[in-house]
């Protein structure tokens, strides 16, 4: 089991899922990715995110990013738990989970943490950009339910930055004023952005977000 770090390209697999068997890599196609772990099946923080999770596969598509989650128990206990997340959170579970009964995946992305749980994952996430490299992890504790507007905030940043030479600041949300990348000196920022850039300080220019 290697270290996953940022820019690393995710390690691929093929795993047993709720939508049958899948190959990772073919999954994600050319898009953005999402993996995330669960602790266990039947367990209550678990439930609502997965539910609101399903609820936010629309805005995930939206950015072409398809999601993937996993839980350490068996396929047909996951078939079991989706009906249950169905009913109780009013949704309907439409991305496979992984049944890593094995650990496979797990132990592939370290996302067992023996100090904090022998046996059930931490919630990690990975998001994974179409050139297949990590461009996010995040790792919650198990009683701590994950916030999946903070997701998408990521993704719309992770998208955009990608694209322009600029960088989001705390608490930034897509439309709202953008950072000019540290690297570009200010006269030619103001080459490049044509709605103008704001010198705060030398080091802290700013400009509209480009894609608004
Ligand atoms: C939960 O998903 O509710 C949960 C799982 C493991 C430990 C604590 C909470």
């Amino acid at each position: 089991m290697a270290t996953i770090r940022l820019g690393d390209i995710a390690p691929d697999f093929t795993a047993e899922t709720s939508q049958g068997t899948l190959n990772f890599y073919d999954y994600l196609e050319d898009g953005w990715g999402i993996l995330f772990s669960h602790p266990a099946d039947f367990t209550p923080v678990c439930t609502t995110e997965l539910g609101t999770a399903a609820k936010f596969k629309g805005e995930f598509e939206k950015r072409n990013v398809k999601m993937m989650a996993l839980s350490v128990d068996g396929a047909a206990s996951h078939e079991e738990w989706i009906k249950d997340i169905n009913e109780t959170q009013n949704t309907v579970v439409n991305f496979p989970i992984i049944a890593d009964e094995d650990r496979k995946v797990s132990d592939l992305y370290d996302m067992i943490h023996p100090n904090a749980d022998d046996t059930l994952t931490v919630r990690s996430v990975f998001i994974i950009g179409p050139d297949k490299k990590v461009k996010l992890i995040l790792t919650y504790p198990a009683s701590t339910g994950r916030n999946f507007y903070e997701l998408l905030r990521v993704i719309d940043s992770l998208q955009l930055t990608a694209h322009h030479k600029v960088a989001t600041p705390a608490n930034w949300e897509h439309g709202e004023k953008v950072v000019v990348s540290p690297s570009i000196p200010t006269d030619e920022a103001k080459n490049i952005f044509s709605k103008g850039v704001e010198e705060v300080k030398p080091y802290l220019r700013l400009t509209p977000d480009p894609t608004a």
